[in-house]
């Protein structure tokens, strides 16, 4: 599919979600005008889907692996019945202020707990199980991730993970130095063929893979 096609289908289905109100366009905004790699944003057609997700699997407690400035952790926790919580994941402590700025504008301070940190520190500690959660950091750390929330999974809850298509790179060839794409396709390989879980990836944004544990 060219880049124009490709960009008018995302632009279409972006405008037809109704999630973003001012708050989330606002952070859109000020994430682009603030930070680095703005393009690390879900975005409106798969934060809405997530946030679906959410609802439909009546998920109460919900952990997000790279929160970046919070955009896909609000959609979330906006899902989420009264006594439902969200606990999210950042590593990089010069965006805490832009991530809280926004929690608090949206109401959800009490509702999201923000714990700034490396994941494979913070998660062995996490002594919760959770019905959902989505994996969306460091591409080199999926298979750690995965294997740590695993059993802090519910039976029958969901894994989502974002990016497992990495803008295509995954079919070419890899360089010896592509850590990044080497960790995706590391962790597709292995969840491939992993019988604990039922599997599926959509072809949406750039790939996003559920996962089902039995
Ligand atoms: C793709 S962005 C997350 C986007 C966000 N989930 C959303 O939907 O808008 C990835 C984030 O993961 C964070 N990250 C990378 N490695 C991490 C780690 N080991 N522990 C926690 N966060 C990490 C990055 O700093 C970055 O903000």
């Amino acid at each position: 599919m060219s880049n124009f096609i490709h960009d008018i289908r995302q632009e279409y289905t972006d405008i037809f979600c109704d999630i973003e109100d001012d708050i989330l366009k606002d952070l859109y905004r000020e994430t682009h005008l603030t930070q680095l790699h703005p393009r690390m944003i879900s975005g409106p057609t798969q934060a809405a889907f997530i946030s679906m997700l959410v609802k439909i699997s009546n998920a109460k407690n919900v952990l997000e692996i790279g929160t970046y400035s919070g955009y896909t952790s609000i959609c979330i926790a906006r899902s989420l019945p009264e006594n439902g919580k969200l606990i999210s994941i950042e590593i990089n402590d010069e965006i805490e202020w832009l991530i809280r700025k926004y929690f608090k504008r949206a109401g959800l301070e009490n509702k999201i707990n923000l714990l700034i940190g490396h994941a494979l520190e913070i998660l062995p500690k996490l002594d919760k199980v959770f019905d959902l959660v989505f994996i969306d950091a460091d591409k080199r750390e999926y298979k750690k991730y995965y294997e740590l929330v695993l059993p802090k999974t519910k039976p029958g809850g969901l894994i989502l993970v974002d990016n497992v298509l990495w803008d295509n790179k995954i079919f070419s060839h890899v360089e010896s130095n592509d850590y990044m794409t080497k960790g995706v396709i590391e962790f597709n390989d292995f969840v491939r063929n992993d019988s604990r879980v039922e599997k599926v990836i959509l072809d949406i944004r750039d790939g996003l893979m559920i996962l089902r544990k039995k």
